[in-house]
């Protein structure tokens, strides 16, 4: 046992069986450089308390650069005696400065420095993330002003609804995207509290200065209770769930552009870049990025619950379940963050398919809510300005007529005094969006208000 940091009290060698269970080098390694950056402040710190001399703290800070430097290089070897990453880089420490580098651990443990590294690793993938959001916010509202005079029907139970510009639907993705932002800076703060000083569970008799460590690593704050912060994950949780919305809304988009990208919907021509074929009918061009973005979903959403079931159920304070925190939350963070990057290049290649959105326009009587709302403003009670417009839809379908529009002026007096001669002028899909006025409406004078706006906030 001479070769575990924790072998004094035992006789006989680990099973290794035991060492493969136990292990989690395989997947915390990519943990070394934020374990290193919390060492390098760890020890800063015991040299300001005098528990390391200046010198002493030089040969570590230098020891774990170079440690730092030969796994970035793939010249650092990991073995499977050596459990985790922390105890293979302290003992990758040892073996350059022997007994300077047997100080590093001191009033530490690797319960508050797990929570330390993956703290600040997460707080480092929170931001790659936050730059994700931007750039696919970015791509939405480059697209917003590419398609500046497009109409495109709006739908509700996935059946025609009211018309909407192209730009007020892609400036709806931008919102959400915002939302999401908005999250992942929320969850950032709450995060951003130090861990380290926590020790194993209770502290240490030692004078540390855990101020001191906060600064350097940059948290905000310093955890007041060494035993909830060693058990404590939920940041990892609250990250996961910033991470399952995301997925959610890319794969409702996602969704919508595989339809969009069919032949019966034909609104959307994607690049054959981001496309795929078949290898059996020839004539394929298949949108799987778009539909890999939607199934990934399911692993976000699946580390959301590894997590939460993780935890559920555990006592205070540091119990070795919590090293089954990594996979999940790593799995959860790649996937995002490579959907984010996927959709960006998806947005940013599609074209609007406008010749065909615009053969269809008149289909689904798009316009009837703005010719029924005319009736509301001279007058006519909502109720029954409804039941009038209804009555009108259903004798253009009876006559087989697929625009308002094409009814005899007699039908429209007929069915109400108030719609006279200046009907026409309220008809027809680009009539009934120029008629829009609410705020945060398709109004188009409103719409590029937002565009506007948004240039402004994504400068
Ligand atoms: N590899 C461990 C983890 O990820 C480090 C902490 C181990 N602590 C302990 N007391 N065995 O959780």
């Amino acid at each position: 046992m001479a070769n575990k940091p924790w072998g004094g009290r035992f006789e006989g060698k680990t099973d290794r069986r035991v060492e493969q269970f136990t292990e989690s080098i395989s997947f915390d390694r990519r943990l070394f450089k934020h374990d290193i950056q919390g060492s390098i402040a760890h020890a800063r710190m015991l040299a300001h308390v005098e528990l390391l001399t200046t010198d002493e703290c030089q040969q570590i800070v230098q020891g774990l650069s170079e440690i730092q430097a030969e796994i970035e290089a793939g010249r650092f070897e990991f073995v499977l005696e050596r459990e985790d990453i922390h105890m293979h880089i302290e003992a990758a420490l040892i073996e350059k400065l022997g007994d300077v580098g047997r100080k590093l651990h001191t009033a530490r443990s690797r319960n508050d420095q797990v929570a330390t590294d993956l703290k600040l690793w997460t707080r480092d993938a929170l931001d790659r993330i936050d730059g994700g959001l931007v750039t696919l916010q970015r791509a939405f509202l480059d697209a917003a002003g590419r398609h500046r005079d497009v109409i495109l029907p709006g739908y509700t139970h996935l059946q025609r609804a009211q018309p909407v510009l192209a730009a007020h639907y892609f400036l709806a993705y931008v919102e959400k995207l915002a939302r999401d932002r908005s999250r992942v800076r929320d969850c950032r703060e709450r995060l951003n509290v130090l861990p380290l000083g926590a020790a194993a569970l209770a502290g240490t008799t030692l004078p540390i200065d855990r101020t001191h460590v906060a600064q350097s690593l940059g948290f905000a704050d310093v955890a007041a209770n060494s035993l909830d912060v060693s058990s404590d994950r939920d940041f990892a949780i609250e990250s996961a769930s910033v991470l399952s919305l995301i997925a959610v809304h890319l794969s409702g988009w996602a969704e919508e552009w595989v339809l969009w990208s069919t032949q019966e919907f034909s609104f959307l021509a994607l690049p054959d870049a981001i496309c795929t074929g078949s290898s059996i009918m020839p004539q394929k061009k298949n949108p799987d990025v778009l539909e890999l973005i939607r199934g990934r979903t399911g692993r976000v959403i699946g580390a959301l619950q590894t997590l939460l079931v993780l935890v559920k159920g555990l006592p205070l304070a540091y119990n070795r379940d919590l090293q089954e925190d990594k996979p999940p939350l790593f799995e959860a963070f790649d996937t995002v963050e490579a959907c984010l990057d996927l959709a960006a290049v998806v947005v940013e290649g599609a074209k609007l398919r406008t010749d065909r959105i615009n053969e269809r326009l008149d289909e689904g009587y798009l316009d009837a809510t703005t010719l029924m709302e005319y009736l509301i403003r001279e007058g006519i009670p909502q109720r029954t300005a409804h039941e009038v417009i209804g009555h009108l839809v259903g004798l253009c379908e009876q006559k087989g007529l697929n625009r308002l529009a094409d009814l005899p002026e007699e039908e429209f007096s007929r069915a109400n005094p108030k719609l006279g001669p200046k009907v026409k002028e309220q008809l027809g899909v680009a009539n009934a969006v120029k008629a829009f006025r609410s705020f945060g409406s398709t109004a188009p004078e409103e719409v590029e208000r937002q565009i506007g706006i948004w240039c402004d906030r994504l400068k």
